[in-house]
């Protein structure tokens, strides 16, 4: 059976109290939409479809963005979850298959408890996901007699004993596309809130004699961001169960709640992963590979056997080969190192490529930026970059050549070759024991004068 996914995403979330739409406040550096699309898509959904409102332009670019075939339709007023759904009917005509439904602003659904839910419809018409809440505050209460789900009431709407019930709703909900549109075109809005509810549909199935029941969950996986505290709450747990992935997996972080990671870091077994490190998006560290303390990486790749920092910077475009080494306050962007090249000091290395075994001298930059346009640096295999060269691009290093230390590089320099482009040096014989009695002099003067 075919899925659509419908993830409800049209919410102002006032409580942010914020421009941005509360489902692209990110969580582990990825907007919280991006981790409810991530679970999704375990169900390998054939239609994913976002019904955006509030911030709607922003909504629908993320989501391209994070999934190239995600269909965003448009809730212009926030009538309620149901109307919400509804919007999708028009671009779901057609489907014959489930849908499935879910929010934007509940990350922490796991994949098997949606996989829980379609093998759950096999059986029945209706799947709605509960769970177990001890203080079941505001949320829906599920009605249940034996298996079958009767109906949902709504906080507002439920009499003492129904609120009395802990067994409560998390909005997801999977039906067949055809039963869960008509179910929606029959939902009223006679309600406490005067808004359509989702919910109703329940009672509106069971009238129809269908088939309707809930499949449970903890309760940390509907846990659903409203305001800032909630979303520091949400990066923490995604967090805390990230890093026991990775050591699960074979990976050693030696403190690991100084580790922090992104929504997508992959980590191989034995790598060694140092106390204070940042992983922003995108990162790929290999097997056996070290991360020493207080780097920072973002969209890069470091390759098997190679030893990064400490206090390393690595930005988008850095690919580092197997055995290279990059050491203490370096930067490097948009650039290859290649097999056993190492920058180990003090150096900026961007637009570049650097050949194999090559050596960067410490306090080497590529200067890659004029002011206006940027530009390449290829730097050959077996080089030695002497200390403290600037790369003036663009330009390149022929295999086997060298730099002299200080040297400024604004011509490429043939294989082989010894570049020597800085000023030659000058001893004056003894003029340095005048120039100290001359100093000397004149501060004597002034003392004398300010007395
Ligand atoms: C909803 C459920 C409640 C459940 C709770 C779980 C209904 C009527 N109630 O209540 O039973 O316990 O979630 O968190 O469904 N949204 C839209 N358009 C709208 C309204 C909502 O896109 O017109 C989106 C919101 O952005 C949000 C989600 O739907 O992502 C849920 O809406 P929300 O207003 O938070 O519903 P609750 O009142 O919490
Ligand atoms: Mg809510």
């Amino acid at each position: 059976m075919s899925t659509a996914l419908v993830i409800l995403a049209a919410g102002k979330g006032t409580r942010m109290n914020s421009d941005l739409p509360k489902v692209l406040h990110p969580i582990a550096q990825a907007p919280m939409l991006a981790h409810a699309m991530r679970t999704g898509a375990a169900l390998e959904p054939e239609r994913l479809v976002v019904v955006a409102g509030h911030g709607a332009d922003l909504v629908a670019k993320a989501a391209q963005q994070i999934n190239d075939r995600a269909e965003v339709v448009l809730q212009e007023d926030q009538l309620g979850t149901a109307h919400a759904v509804d919007m999708a009917r028009e671009a779901l005509a057609g489907f014959d298959g489930d849908v499935v439904v879910l929010y934007g602003d509940t990350p922490f659904l796991q994949p098997d408890t949606l996989e829980r839910m379609i093998a759950a419809r096999k059986t029945h018409d209706l799947v709605i996901l509960g769970f177990e809440a001890p203080d079941p505050a505001r949320y829906g209460r599920l009605v249940m007699d034996g298996d079958t789900l009767e109906k949902i009431v709504e906080f507002k709407d439920a009499s003492d004993a129904e609120r009395a019930i802990t067994f409560c709703n998390s909005g997801l909900m999977a039906c067949d596309a055809k039963t869960l549109f008509d179910l929606i075109a029959q939902v009223g809005n006679q309600n406490a809130s005067e808004e359509y509810y989702l919910t109703d549909v329940v009672e509106l199935a069971r009238a129809r004699d269908l088939s309707v029941t809930a499949v449970s969950c903890d309760e940390d996986q509907t846990m659903g961001v409203n305001s800032r505290a909630d979303l520091v709450n949400a990066d923490a747990v995604f967090q805390a169960r990230a890093r026991a992935e990775l050591l699960e997996d074979g990976v050693t972080l030696m403190a690991p709640d100084t580790v922090y990671l992104a929504i997508d870091t992959v980590i191989g077994r034995d790598a060694v992963i140092e106390p204070n490190v940042v992983f922003g998006p995108d990162v790929t560290v290999e097997s056996g590979a070290t991360i020493r303390a207080f780097s920072h990486l973002e969209g890069c790749h470091v390759s098997r056997g190679a030893v990064v920092g400490p206090y390393a910077r690595l930005r988008p475009g850095a690919e580092l080969a197997e055995h290279t080494r990059v050491g203490n306050f370096v930067e490097i962007k948009n650039a290859v190192i290649s097999e056993g090249a190492k920058v180990n000091h003090l150096s900026y290395i961007g637009d570049a490529t650097v050949g194999t075994n090559t050596n960067i001298g410490a306090g080497t930059i590529t200067c890659n930026y004029d002011g206006v346009m940027k530009h390449q640096t290829t730097i050959g295999a077996r080089v030695f970059i002497g200390s403290n060269t600037m790369l003036v691009a663009p330009v390149s290093i022929g295999n086997d050549a060298m730099t002299a230390t200080g040297s400024v590089i604004t011509r490429d320099v043939e294989p082989e070759a010894l570049a020597l482009a800085r000023t030659p040096q000058e001893n004056k014989l003894g003029r340095a024991r005048k120039l100290f009695d001359l100093l000397k002099a004149k501060k004597a003067r002034r003392n004398k004068e300010a007395e």
